[in-house]
């Protein structure tokens, strides 16, 4: 993620000695310092100043081919943005009280840069248009670099999958004991959740990728600037068609708040599980040392607060979603002011996110599967729908072959024995049809074998889908390698 500068700073200054504001002339006294503090956005937004000054100097670009700057002035403004950029980016940058947002602190440095030629630099241009090109500008970053991250814990995940092919655990429904599946399978099924994020992630940068500058205030800029050109210097996909929409739409910031908030909670699943699994009660995993935690009291806790965190995360993230869209719900067209508060939900969330799936990515490859606790656990009634089976392939309709294991399983139950321990005579005075063949059935092995439909928990079936994703997973990071 971009680096975050951390505002200086601001120097107190007598107010006498405060530049005027960019709205001087309209106004007969100075704004309130109440209003100053309660409208300023400079704490949170100066983190997309690499994006506000890269906007700027496309559109000083822009301005130049229409012959609104000469070669010279565009040179000038160009230079002083650089200088900006490095001051922001070497935290020399110092933020003055007067600057109510990252646009007005970078235009308000240039100028004292480069002098009065800085004040063409906002020609055929808004904050309006301007905030919601750099806001998109940032997304963009911000998605290409969640989905990396996000592509770092499926490898870990992959990883997982390889080495431990082979470990059996009771899938549960309900959360009880229901039929054996490979771990692997288990570790592929939030592969499965993970690519379909990456998925949604990416779509939300298509729609994210127009630009907006161009758009003015909200009616279009009055000067015959090729937004196409401009555009393209920036990366985008294309220019916004109307410009009242396109100062006042986040629909792309409510749309990865959704990808995010789904990606969250796939997140949270996994850090409940994770939580579940290295209880005593399950027993199922150890967690590493370096990712868990003690207890300032009891002297004998191992407590899973990674996994818990990233499961207590999730709540801020949803947060985000419902600010965004309950700040958009009652404005009118074009931009309001309301549209300000889009951001610190947006930066926090997605801060959140990746630092989940950094976490988690870390932590995956070291957790140690506790395999004969898992086994042990998977076997026994878990079996119970093979027995079924067998009696289907055996001619019996399955409701009829249901009701009979139902039977054989309360016999289990009532005294206190496992389906294994069941011997033919057993078995064979619940049907004629549980014949020493039966008994076959009853394993594992057995049970897992079986299901080897495309999808199913057959040791070949999930490998054949672990070479599959580790082969499109290989390929996938070298395209995106490729593209950065
Ligand atoms: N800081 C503002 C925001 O984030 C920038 C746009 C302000 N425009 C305006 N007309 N006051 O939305």
């Amino acid at each position: 993620m971009p680096r975050t500068p951390r505002p200086k700073k601001a120097v107190a200054k007598p107010r006498a000695a405060a530049p005027a504001k960019a709205w001087a002339g309209r106004f007969r006294e100075p704004t309130d310092p109440a209003v100053e503090a309660f409208s300023t956005s400079i704490a949170t937004d100066l983190a997309m100043a690499r994006h506000d000054i890269r906007g700027s100097v496309a559109h000083v670009r822009g301005l130049r081919r229409a012959g609104l700057l000469t070669a010279k002035e565009a040179a000038a403004i160009e230079r002083g943005l650089g200088r900006v950029l490095r001051e922001i980016e070497t935290n020399r940058f110092e933020v003055r009280p007067q600057d109510e947002d990252v646009h007005m602190a970078v235009e308000r440095r240039l100028t004292e840069i480069v002098g009065p030629v800085g004040g063409k630099v906002h020609t055929g241009r808004s904050r309006n248009d301007q905030v919601a090109t750099d806001l998109r500008l940032w997304l963009r970053d911000e998605i290409d670099a969640t989905v990396s991250d996000l592509h770092d814990l499926v490898r870990a995940l992959l990883g997982r999958a390889r080495s431990d092919l082979g470990v059996v655990l009771p899938g549960y429904t309900h959360l009880q004991r229901a039929q054996p599946v490979l771990l692997s399978h288990h570790w592929l099924a939030h592969v499965e959740m993970l690519l379909r994020d990456a998925d949604r992630l990416a779509d939300a940068r298509r729609r994210a990728n127009v630009m907006p500058l161009g758009s003015g205030a909200l009616a279009g800029a009055g000067f015959p600037i090729d937004r196409e050109r401009v555009a393209r210097d920036l990366g985008f996909d294309g220019v916004s068609r109307n410009s009242l929409d396109a100062v006042s739409d986040r629909d792309f910031v409510a749309e990865f708040l959704a990808a995010a908030s789904i990606l969250a909670m796939h997140l949270s699943r996994l850090g409940e599980e994770i939580v579940l699994w290295s209880s005593q009660e399950f027993g199922f995993v150890v967690l590493p040392d370096a990712f868990a935690t003690g207890s300032s009291m009891m002297p004998q806790k191992k407590n899973p607060d990674v996994a818990e965190l990233v499961r207590g995360k999730t709540g801020r993230v949803y947060g985000a979603l419902v600010s965004i869209l309950t700040t958009l719900k009652g404005l009118p067209l074009a931009y309001n002011r309301d549209l300000q508060e889009d951001k610190p939900p947006l930066f926090d969330a997605a801060r959140q996110v990746r630092a989940s799936l950094q976490v988690l990515a870390r932590m995956m490859p070291r957790l140690e599967p506790a395999a004969a606790t898992m086994r042990a656990a998977a076997g026994g009634l878990s079996l119970a729908t093979e027995l079924a089976d067998f009696l289907v392939e055996r001619g019996l309709p399955f409701r009829q072959a249901h009701e009979v294991v139902g039977r054989v399983v309360r016999e289990c139950v009532d005294r206190g024995r496992d389906l294994e321990s069941m011997t033919v005579a057993d078995l064979a005075s619940f049907s004629p049809l549980l014949d020493h063949r039966a008994l076959a059935h009853l394993t594992i092995e057995s049970a897992l074998a079986r299901r080897s439909s495309t999808g199913g928990t057959s040791r070949a079936g999930v490998e054949r889908r672990l070479r599959e994703l580790e082969a499109a997973h290989g390929r996938g990071r070298a395209a995106g390698r490729r593209r950065r």
